[in-house]
């Protein structure tokens, strides 16, 4: 590898447990960054430090966070910036889904992913973005999805949240033009991760092959954000899908975002695994 584009700067990447983020942060080390690792499970993060300090001899700290909670934003922002550990590349990885009609879904789901995939999200942007701007010199990457391009029966509320994420993403970006600050915003295809597990998903046969590799999304997540994209969907055909729905009419993209997540996936034979169980509803009386 050549000259490392991020030497002595540091990232900090949530859901840097698994999947994408912990790819993430493979490749940002790799580009000479130091890392602040942020998920819930913390001995997978511990073991991503060590791996990272070995191999790249860069600083990694772990900072354990449920970004469910409503102030886990301002808690990693409080142990880092508030403590002077400046965060140069804030990178806004965890996320979930929930696969199911948007009336099965308990509330306390639809609340939770919102919380995670848009709030906080929102909230970390708000207060690392400030500092960066003072040093005028920053980056923010959002993971949002391609389902960020239309509506996806059954799996709606996240898709919707993958739209917010994008959009308010190139918001920023467009206004943060000429600070030195920049933000991209990623827009993910089917990847190979734990992702679907924890939709409560499955592939279909066959659907394996249209997958990516975790490391593939984010090499080419970094690579855009360096070269200063506003916007990356990942993979040329992923891209070329997004780019000819230009071309549908409005009325048909409920139907195209059913009939690809149907050819794709299917809704996993078991229970959401962190589904409170429903409120007992009032019985009849004893002996009744
Ligand atoms: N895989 C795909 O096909 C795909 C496609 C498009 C977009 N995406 C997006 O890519 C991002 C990464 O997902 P992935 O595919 O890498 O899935 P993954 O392997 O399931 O990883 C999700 C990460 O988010 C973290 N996370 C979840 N809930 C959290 C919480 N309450 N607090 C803190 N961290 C939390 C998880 O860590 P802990 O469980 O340890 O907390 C984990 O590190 C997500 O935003 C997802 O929406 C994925």
């Amino acid at each position: 590898m050549g000259r490392k584009r991020l030497q002595g700067q540091r990232a900090l990447v949530t859901g840097a447990s698994s999947g994408i983020g912990l790819e993430l942060a493979r490749v940002l080390a790799e580009e000479g960054a130091h890392l602040v690792l942020v998920a819930r499970r913390t001995e997978r993060l511990e073991a991503l430090a060590a791996e990272l300090k070995q191999k790249h001899g860069v600083d990694a700290r772990v900072l354990t966070s449920d970004l469910q909670q409503p102030d886990a934003a301002r808690a990693l922002f409080d142990q880092t910036e508030g403590q002077g550990l400046a965060i140069d590349v804030l990178v806004n990885n965890a996320g979930f889904g929930n696969y199911d009609d948007f009336v099965a879904i308990p509330w306390e789901r639809h609340a939770t992913m919102l919380q995670v995939n848009v709030v906080a999200l929102t909230q970390l942007s708000h207060l690392f973005l400030p500092k960066m701007l003072e040093r005028r010199h920053g980056r923010l990457m959002n993971v949002a999805s391609i389902g960020a391009y239309l509506p996806c029966p059954t799996f709606g509320v996240y898709a919707a949240s993958k739209a917010y994420v994008r959009n308010v993403t190139e918001a920023i970006d467009y206004e943060l033009k000429g600070t030195g600050v920049r933000a991209i915003s990623v827009c993910p295809g089917g990847t190979t991760t734990e992702f679907l597990d924890a939709a409560n998903q499955q592939l279909k046969p066959g659907a394996s092959l249209a997958m990516m590799s975790a490391e593939r999304c984010a090499r080419i997540a970094v690579k855009k954000m360096l070269r200063g994209r506003r916007n990356v969907v990942t993979g040329f055909l992923n891209s070329l899908g997004m780019w000819l729905l230009r071309f549908v009419p409005r009325g048909l993209y409920a139907w195209i975002g059913a009939a690809s997540m149907g050819a794709a996936v299917e809704k996993k034979p078991r229970a959401l695994a962190a589904t409170p169980p429903p409120p007992a509803l009032p019985g009849p009386p004893a002996g009744a």
